[in-house]
């Protein structure tokens, strides 16, 4: 045993041998930097003007804690930064608090969501957490859920799922229907799940950006009439570019008539299913077979934080049971890495159960209301007669001025990205309907009317 080593070895592990001062001090060094960093997030970029983060491998021997703290604050002053009150890129909001503290404890627990035997208490509480969901969102005892990390792993759980319960497995007429406006991971889900490109079928979207109901119909009727076997259709709550709805009653419709899966990705609006005030569109949650949330996305839960919620876990179940030979299992209580791709999970329920507790209904409901009080504060704002304006019923907005080539969007984004960044404020730059787009994601609680004051004047200016 290599002395150097074994000497140091209880500082290096928590352990039941000593007073663990040494992660105590580290825990309140990083917290320091970490906290002193919040504290300057105002004066701060969004994104850091120089980076003072260099790579260093580990060397031959060992270092201690105290000569990892410049590495630690060099990355985190190098890194983006969401807490600025201008950080409204994408949809990565700043975290709340207890979130982190989640992440801390999931880190010290070092329990897998794999199986029961792994994590018997987090287990237990992803398994009822999610089923506060299911109800919530007005699905019955039948169903519950699993976390995943991330959207696209949830909606690929669903997809496997609704193709696996209609036996079409390996079937490779199966295919499955999106809006044009759906997100790119249905790509990826398609690579993933051996579809030809053919299957999956892109539906036109109306003038609001919403998945075209009649264009729907005229699809399904006619890729069935070609021997398609569709067994899903996804309604997006909350597209990525402007925050629209897909009609989901109507979506439901068709796919009763067809006995096809309704998987509504609600990625980035199904949270907003939460607010008790009826939010134009948010409606019918309940008829979808399956629904991704992800309170990554704008409450502030620290990624990666995204649920399935299923009306009927039986079916994730089916899709993903495969027995666990080298581990002890209940047959009333299914391991949790039994219900998605994912085998070995990390506690990420934590956070978010901690998060959801500290803010309460009203806090949810506040955070989520805010978030589109400020975009339509931002809408109001801007110069109607200059910008084509595009925004649903959520927190996003996306606007470009009017009757630009493709070349000039190109050339104002870019010159209005710099022109905002220089002036404390990140704006994204979607590429939509053959044009570049300036996009505000308004899920940043630190943003102040003030500041959207600001933003709009800029904007209208440039
Ligand atoms: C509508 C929508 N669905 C799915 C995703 C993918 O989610 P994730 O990045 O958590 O995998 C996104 C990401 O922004 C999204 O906007």
């Amino acid at each position: 045993m290599n002395k150097d080593f074994n000497k140091k070895n209880l500082d290096f592990f928590p352990s039941g041998n000593g007073t663990n001062e040494e992660l105590h001090h580290a825990i309140r060094e990083t917290s320091r930097i970490l906290c002193e960093w919040f504290s300057k997030s105002d004066e701060l970029n969004p994104l850091p003007r120089e980076s003072t983060f260099k790579f260093s491998a580990p060397e031959e021997k060992g270092i201690d804690f105290d000569n990892l703290l410049n590495d630690i604050h060099n990355l985190i002053y190098s890194s983006f930064n969401p807490s600025n009150p201008g950080s409204l890129a994408h949809l990565d909001p700043p975290p709340l608090n207890v979130s982190i503290i989640g992440d801390l404890i999931a880190g010290g627990l070092n329990n897998n969501l794999l199986a029961n035997e792994l994590s018997p208490s987090i287990s237990l509480l992803e398994k009822e957490l999610c089923e506060w969901f299911s109800f919530r969102l007005g699905f019955d005892h039948n169903s519950g859920g699993v976390a995943a990390s991330g959207g696209t792993l949830n909606n690929l759980n669903a997809l496997v799922s609704a193709r696996y319960s209609l036996g079409l497995e390996t079937n490779s007429n199966a295919a499955f229907v999106i809006s044009k406006d759906a997100h790119v991971s249905f790509k990826k889900c398609a690579r993933i799940l051996g579809l030809k490109s053919e299957n999956i079928i892109t539906v036109d979207t109306d003038d609001l950006g919403r998945m075209d109901i009649s264009k729907l119909e005229n699809e399904v009727t006619k890729n069935l009439g070609n021997g398609k076997r569709i067994f899903a259709i996804v309604a997006t709550l909350g597209t990525t570019i402007r925050g629209s709805i897909d009609p989901i009653s109507e979506i439901k419709k068709i796919c009763t008539r067809n006995n096809i899966w309704l998987h509504i990705d609600g990625s980035i609006g199904g949270i907003f299913s939460m607010v008790n005030e009826r939010i134009k569109d948010i409606d019918n949650i309940n008829k979808a077979n399956s629904i991704t949330i992800n309170p990554q996305k704008v409450l502030g839960i620290t990624k990666t934080s995204s649920l399935l919620i299923v009306k009927n876990i039986k079916y994730l179940q089916m899709a993903f049971q495969t027995g666990l030979p080298y581990l002890d299992s209940d047959e009333n209580n299914i391991n949790r890495g039994e219900l998605g791709v994912q085998g070995s999970r990390p506690a990420e329920i934590i956070k978010l159960w901690l998060g959801i507790k500290s803010l309460g209904n009203i806090g949810i409901e506040e955070v989520l209301k805010v978030s589109i009080n400020k975009k339509l504060s931002l809408e109001n704002k801007l110069d109607k007669n200059k910008f084509n304006i595009y925004s649903g019923p959520l927190h996003i907005i996306s606007f470009v001025p009017k009757n630009l080539s493709l070349e000039e969007s190109n050339e104002w984004t870019h010159k209005a990205q710099k022109i905002l960044i220089n002036n404390n404020f990140m704006l994204s730059r979607p590429f939509y309907q053959n044009r570049y787009f300036l996009r505000a994601v308004f899920g940043n609680y630190n943003t102040q009317e003030t500041h959207i004051i600001k933003l709009s004047e800029l904007l209208n200016e440039i």
